[in-house]
């Protein structure tokens, strides 16, 4: 006879926590969310630890370099899609192993034969005043002069004088030497009052700028995630078909962590995958796996090697696998499932095996849910797509901004190895939609404003790390008519836009 489970299948939406005790120590400034990635034996310390319980998803539409690089700052990983070319997808884990926090590529760059309209027109649509004039026009060309607002007033000269007649000439520049640290680069602006001084090389080419306020923004990021060699973290996704070619190739890169990127995870090509890595690298290289959403498939991926395992089948906002194939299970069943699943293998084998909630965050407390149900880290592609730092187009959409998000498994992604059971190639079907979802900003604003509401609800439990929730955390199931409680009820809501006349 099958197996039922006994509980229906739940999500995040049905639980609510219930508060704990807090003593006067459990202050948001207390709290930390550093969280281990990777498995670590106990007594030992995890290689991989992340400072905020964030990744973004192995997704298109979400994780590539510029991605990767915000998410770092602000301490959590980004996995950089593996739907591309081997060679793409190791340019963009070079970039950002490569990236010099502070560093800036130029985007805003003329020749010296150019006009003030030029510089007027080229400023409205970079947004930048800082203008670099170079030979050929380019941000890596012979540097010949700078232009700011200070050189020219547009009421008193002719929009056709040349550029090269009212710029700062080289030979009067304050520069920056190619291979100096960002402190001394600091240091120059500093001392020279300025507010962007270029790197040249040695042929006086232009390598980058450094701004004042990116300086200062380097240093309002205290939890940015750093690798030995004080480069950003960054992680990759990786299939169950190319691995052999693709998995060196990001190795090589400087990838720090890697993570099978398949709809569903308990399956012998998974194993074979990671029996590959461990024969061929041992436990140099991570790797996790997945999805699961039971304790069978924990166990499977736990004893295969893996070095965390995520959760989550067909809870993905733009994800139709539960109407086209009928399996997935409820995100909330399946982490406390796997959790505990988790927490019994420790016991038994003294190896921690981080797991990873991924897909179906909807509202900002559902990631405390998820952590509290027992998720190390939680992955999340909707969340992160609506930033500037996604990789996608930013459209108007009746008067809405909106940014464009579309699923793996969706004709747009065509990311078939993800869903891959072999069979006739034409009869492939979609298991993802292609959408839009509101847009929201910046990533650095959003995560913060999101994981101080995690904090404070994690004061609200008394805790003050992520182990301490996952301890001690009350949860509560909810009924459909608290759910109505829950909201603004019973009230007539004022209009926001007549208090904004008011
Ligand atoms: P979200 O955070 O709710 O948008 O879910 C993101 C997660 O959905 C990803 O990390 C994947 O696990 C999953 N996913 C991505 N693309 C698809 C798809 O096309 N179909 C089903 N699930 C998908």
């Amino acid at each position: 006879m099958a197996h039922y489970f006994n509980e229906p299948s739940r999500t995040f939406n049905e639980y609510l926590l219930v508060p704990g005790y807090s003593s006067k120590d459990c202050r948001i400034e207390n709290v930390s969310l550093k969280t281990p990635i990777v498995k670590y034996k106990k007594g030992e310390e995890p290689k991989i630890t992340a400072n905020i319980p964030l990744v973004s998803a192995v997704m298109q539409a979400v994780s590539d370099d510029k991605m990767a690089v915000a998410l770092a700052k602000e301490g959590g990983i980004s996995f950089i899609f593996g739907s591309q070319s081997v060679e793409n997808q190791v340019e963009m884990v070079k970039r950002v192993k490569s990236y010099k926090a502070g560093f800036v590529k130029s985007d805003t760059n003329l020749r010296p034969d150019q006009t003030l309209t030029d510089v007027l027109e080229l400023k409205a649509r970079t947004g930048h005043s800082t203008i670099a004039v170079t030979e050929d026009g380019t941000a890596e060309g012979r540097i010949l002069g700078l232009v700011t607002s200070r050189d020219y007033r547009v009421s008193r000269m002719d929009p056709d004088t040349k550029i090269s007649e009212f710029m700062t000439p080289f030979e009067k520049l304050i520069y920056a030497k190619e291979g100096c640290s960002l402190s001394e680069a600091n240091d120059i602006l500093w001392d020279n009052k300025l507010n962007a001084v270029p790197v040249i090389d040695d042929n006086q080419r232009l390598t980058h700028f450094v701004f004042r306020k990116d300086y200062d923004n380097h240093k309002s990021n205290p939890n940015e995630l750093l690798d030995s060699h004080k480069r950003y973290v960054v992680g990759a996704g990786v299939n169950t078909r190319d691995y052999e070619e693709r998995i060196p190739a990001l190795v090589e890169a400087g990838a720090d962590v890697l993570c099978i990127d398949s709809s569903e995870g308990y399956s012998e090509w998974q194993l074979d995958t990671i029996k590959w890595v461990r024969e061929r690298y041992g436990d140099t290289v991570k790797i996790g796996a997945g999805n699961v959403v039971d304790k069978d498939g924990f166990n499977f991926l736990a004893e295969a090697g893996a070095d965390f395992v995520k959760i989550g089948i067909g809870g993905g906002s733009i994800c139709i696998t539960r109407e086209q194939k009928g399996i997935g299970r409820g995100q909330a069943s399946a982490v406390i499932e796997v959790a505990e699943a988790r927490d019994e293998y420790f016991k038994k084998t003294g190896v921690y095996v981080p797991i990873c909630s991924d897909g179906g965050i909807v509202y900002d407390y559902h990631m405390t849910l998820a952590l509290a149900m027992g998720a190390d880290f939680i992955m999340l592609g909707r969340y992160f797509a609506r930033f500037d730092e996604s990789p996608t187009n930013k459209l108007n959409i009746n008067g809405n901004y909106v940014k464009e998000y579309w699923g793996e498994g969706s004709n747009r992604a065509r990311n078939w190895q993800r869903y891959d059971l072999g069979g006739d190639a034409k009869m492939k079907f979609e298991e993802g939609v292609d959408s839009y979802v509101p847009y929201a900003g910046s990533l650095h604003d959003n995560v913060n404003l999101s994981l101080n509401k995690v904090k404070a609800t994690m004061c609200n439990c008394g805790v003050v790390s992520i182990q301490e929730l996952q301890r001690d955390a009350k949860l509560t199931l909810v009924s459909a008519t608290s759910i109505v409680e829950g909201g603004a009820h019973d009230v007539i809501l004022r209009d926001s836009s007549q208090n904004a006349i008011r």
